[in-house]
């Protein structure tokens, strides 16, 4: 009960609802009602209480639970377990274990905050509590390690899905940046780290890790990343809560993880890419590269027109946007 009293609230976040319309569409009494508000409020959750006017989720509460995250997933939903933790070093390594003892495909791990959070090439994921969404899902996709990078390309379109759906606003001002980072009004909100696990014995890859880190509302970030780091939202009123960003990104996944040919997946990722027709700058080996992108291929490649004319297409590595002054001189 307390889940739906939650749900009936969160869809009206901001507003009041009154007791009485709670208890009726629920058939319990008014009391029971009550002793649930005070239950949700010991968990964490913000939730106002006027006489006359009923109670009201407010628009800064946002708690994460397994809980909520699963009366968030759609029905039939791929996600076979969630487990939400407080706190852990990074969602990845802790799914990674799972992973190493036959946890099975489709379980989530998300976390309020990381104290070592990761990110591409050994980089650190800045993970503060209460702001962020940090959330690894544990894939035994039956296809061939050759298309695993279609699930990092499949994660970016989850996320720019599932942050317009929740939020209206954001579409025209959310990108992917090649590839695999989330970009809302030119700065990065969200980073994804996808890592293969290979069986001991067999030396196959037996599952693959997709972490997805997302800056709601952080504001906490050090100096050097705040430079590049945004958050969805920018000031303090939260328009959804991180569990339902959480299932909604899930869900995407998982669905798309049945099927990473769909060309639904490339096709969103190609209307989202912020970098199809600019100047660009790569490193092939020590040598610094510019090149115009003439758009993404259907394995998501990048295509790019370098500075001798010829086309090439980036299947890895990090690309930099330049203006097109200093790609010419
Ligand atoms: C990047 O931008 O370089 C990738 C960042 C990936 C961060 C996510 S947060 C959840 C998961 N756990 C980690 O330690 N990293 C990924």
């Amino acid at each position: 009960m307390k889940t739906k009293i939650l749900n009936a609230l969160e869809t009206q976040r901001g507003r009041y609802v009154s007791g009485e319309e709670l208890a009726d569409s629920l058939g319990v009494t008014r009391a029971a009602v009550w002793k649930s508000i005070e239950s949700l409020r010991k968990e964490g959750h913000r939730i106002k209480a006027t006489t006359n006017k009923g109670y009201m989720l407010e628009s800064e509460s946002d708690v994460l639970t397994a809980k909520g995250i699963s009366s968030h997933l759609k029905e039939g939903s791929k996600v076979s377990r969630v487990i939400c933790l407080g706190e852990v070093d990074s969602t990845n390594n802790y799914a990674k274990k799972l992973a190493m003892n036959g946890e099975p495909h489709g379980t989530l791990i998300a976390a309020n905050r990381q104290t070592a959070g990761r990110g591409r090439r050994g980089h650190s994921f800045e993970s503060p509590a209460g702001t962020g969404l940090y959330m690894s899902l544990i894939l035994r996709p039956e296809t061939e390690a050759g298309k695993f990078q279609m699930i990092t390309v499949a994660d970016a379109v989850a996320v720019c899905l599932a942050v317009e759906e929740l939020y209206p606003e954001a579409r025209g001002n959310i990108g992917i940046k090649w590839v695999n980072d989330v970009y809302f009004r030119g700065k990065k909100i969200c980073g994804i780290l996808t890592e293969a696990v290979t069986g001991f014995e067999s030396g196959e890859i037996e599952s693959v890790i997709t972490g997805i880190g997302i800056n709601v509302s952080t504001k906490k970030f050090g100096a050097e990343t705040s430079e590049i780091a945004g958050a969805i939202f920018a000031d303090d009123e939260i328009r959804f809560g991180r569990d339902e960003l959480c299932a909604r990104v899930a869900d995407y996944v998982m669905e798309f993880a049945e099927d990473l040919d769909n060309p639904a997946i490339i096709q969103v990722y190609r209307e989202r890419s912020i970098l199809t027709g600019r100047e660009i700058s790569y490193m092939k080996g020590e040598r610094k590269c510019f090149g115009h992108v003439e758009g993404i291929d259907d394995k998501g490649g990048l295509i790019v027109r370098n500075d001798e004319g010829i086309n090439e297409t980036l299947r890895s590595g990090e690309v930099f946007m330049v203006r097109a002054m200093e790609a010419r001189s």
